[in-house]
């Protein structure tokens, strides 16, 4: 697998609760953001579970997503643990990029760390000369679909009833690079 150039900000400074206010080098831990290795499927795991806890991927299926796709995963890792990650497989033609995941765990939200993963993913896009980007939201979604908006997303294409099967209706989004 092609090694990934990594990108390197600061994480949060000021995460605040009890339970962390003497956690200093947490607090100054930077963040990086870098291609995933096999060693972190178990971080990958947790926090997947964490960014969608009423539907997580079931290890096997990350585990196969990483085998395949594991060039187009990127992840956020303070050093010690991740705080986030973006899957963007491509078509086999190249045309078109699907965003199958973004999450960022609770505690590094409202911070820019989606919008940064997201951003670095359509540069590399932009790069490859993908011509669109697809992905799908719960229309309820509202931080998400947000984010995407503001990134450019539209969703002409509307809500897809039941998508991932009865009841499971997903806003489509896309963006033309
Ligand atoms: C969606 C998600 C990835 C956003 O990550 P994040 O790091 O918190 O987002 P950012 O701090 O980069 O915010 C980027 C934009 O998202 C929108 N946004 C983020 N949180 C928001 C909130 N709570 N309410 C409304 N808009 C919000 C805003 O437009 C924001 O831009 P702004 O800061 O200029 O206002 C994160 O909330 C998450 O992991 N959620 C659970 C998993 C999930 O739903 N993933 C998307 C599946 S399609």
């Amino acid at each position: 697998m092609a090694a990934l150039p990594e990108e390197r900000f600061p994480s949060r400074g000021g995460r605040t609760g009890h339970a962390y206010l003497h956690d200093r080098a947490f607090l100054d831990r930077p963040l990086t953001m870098r291609g995933v290795t096999e060693a972190d499927l178990p971080e990958l795991v947790r926090v997947d579970r964490e960014a969608f806890p009423e539907e997580p991927y079931p290890y096997f299926v990350l585990r196969q997503l990483y085998d395949v796709h594991g060039d187009r995963l990127l992840v956020l890792d303070d050093g010690e643990q991740l705080h986030g990650y973006v899957l963007f497989p491509t078509t086999s033609d190249g045309y078109e990029c699907w965003i199958m995941s973004l999450g960022v765990t609770r505690d590094q939200r409202g911070r820019g760390l989606g919008r940064r993963l997201m951003l670095e993913v359509l540069r590399r896009l932009r790069t490859e000369g993908v011509r669109e980007v697809r992905l799908t939201v719960e229309p309820t979604n509202a931080a998400a679909i947000m984010l995407y908006r503001s990134i450019g997303f539209s969703s002409e294409e509307g809500a897809r009833r039941d998508y991932f099967g009865p009841g499971e209706d997903r806003l489509v989004m896309t963006l033309s690079l």
